[in-house]
């Protein structure tokens, strides 16, 4: 079975194809980075016109890499969470199709396309999966939360941001720097070359009795530093020492939860989990305590439509799937109860 994905939550159109085993027939992402740097941060109207725009193209070049639109048997698409204008240009091509094609239709909750986008098989890169249940560190723009993943599709929250997202405090912080957007990679690169002792910063709440996080104090405690002593000439220390309290507070989470739940599983998601010293330290306490990590290929952290037509896949094989009434939503529905049961 081949399922095309449509991915328009946030700031990236992106379509693809996928089998029901994961394996990636075609993985297309238009990013509108350029649209929403001038901005420091994405503007939901500017994302809606651009989806737009793209959303043609993209799917057009998924289908041409993949066999054309009669070898596909099912449309899976991104309902929510996300920005509800940018979201309506997904559901609105996916349900055009579904209906011309006469398509089973499912939508998708962008988050546990994410929990399962480590299932998802590229070529080249080599695929290694967890088996189930694992404890999930999702960590994006615009999520921070740690799942325990049960069953295909399924999946619990143990902890969540109480404020800002871990990705939108490094583009936060590289806006008080200058950096530029998006933060983060940026950040990571300059904080490779930095002393993270070299700024006192405090730990963000890092008791163990929460799996729940906070961002804004340490983002605030940076601001304070950079109007006591002006931006630094040379950042990289400043740097070191924001992502070093950031990546400590993930990691010691996540494996805090692995234990607590004895789930020796830990699978990393997200753009965040791209940065090089969240995969360092994550690896080199996994290997302490006997827990085995999964990092998927960039490609798969970040937002893309492979992990809507894999989660989109899973539903249909549970039997499932929409009509053409099928809604959006701002806010995973299940996830305002502190529980995330199934993949609708
Ligand atoms: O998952 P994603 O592509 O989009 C969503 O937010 O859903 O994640 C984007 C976020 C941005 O905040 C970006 O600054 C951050 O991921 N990011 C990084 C790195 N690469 C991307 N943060 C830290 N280190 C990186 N290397
Ligand atoms: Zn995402």
């Amino acid at each position: 079975m081949r399922v095309l994905g449509i991915e328009s939550s946030c700031d990236e159109t992106a379509a693809a194809v996928v089998t029901e085993d994961g394996t990636v027939l075609a993985d297309v992402v238009a990013s509108q980075i350029a649209v929403h740097a001038p901005y420091g941060g994405v503007v939901p109207e500017l994302a809606s016109r651009a989806h737009v725009q793209n959303i043609v193209p993209v799917l057009e070049a998924a289908l041409e890499q993949s066999g054309g639109l009669g070898a596909i048997d099912a449309v899976a698409v991104t309902r929510g969470p996300g920005l509800v204008g940018a979201l309506l240009v997904g559901l609105s091509t996916a349900k055009a199709i579904a209906f011309a094609r006469d398509l089973p239709l499912v939508g998708v909750d962008h988050l546990v396309g994410h929990l399962f986008a480590v299932y998802l098989g590229r070529e080249g890169e080599p695929k290694r999966t967890p088996e189930l249940p694992y404890i999930a560190l999702l960590v994006s723009g615009g999520h921070t939360a740690i799942y325990e993943v049960t069953a295909p599709g399924e999946a619990s929250i143990l902890g969540q941001t109480r404020d800002d997202a871990a990705g939108e405090a490094f583009d936060k912080v590289a806006k008080l720097l200058g950096l530029g957007y998006p933060g983060g990679p940026v950040v990571d690169r300059l904080a490779a070359g930095g002393d993270p002792a070299a700024v006192d910063l405090p730990a963000p709440m890092a008791s163990r009795r929460t799996l729940d996080f906070s961002f804004s104090g340490l983002k605030t405690a940076v601001a304070r530093h950079v109007k006591q002593h002006g931006v630094p000439e040379d950042p990289a220390d400043l740097c070191a020492a924001f992502q070093r309290r950031v990546v400590r507070v993930l990691v010691e989470k996540s494996v805090h939860a692995c234990k607590t739940r004895k789930i020796p599983r830990l699978v990393l998601g997200g753009g965040v989990a791209a940065n090089r010293g969240l995969r360092a330290r994550a690896q080199k306490r996994c290997d302490d305590l006997g827990i085995e990590l999964y990092v998927p290929p960039v490609a798969s952290c970040t937002d893309n439509a492979a992990m809507i037509a894999y989660a989109g896949a899973l539903r249909l094989a549970g039997g499932e799937r929409d009509d053409l009434g099928l809604a959006a939503y701002s806010r995973s529905p299940d996830l305002k109860r502190g529980k995330m049961a199934k993949a609708r």
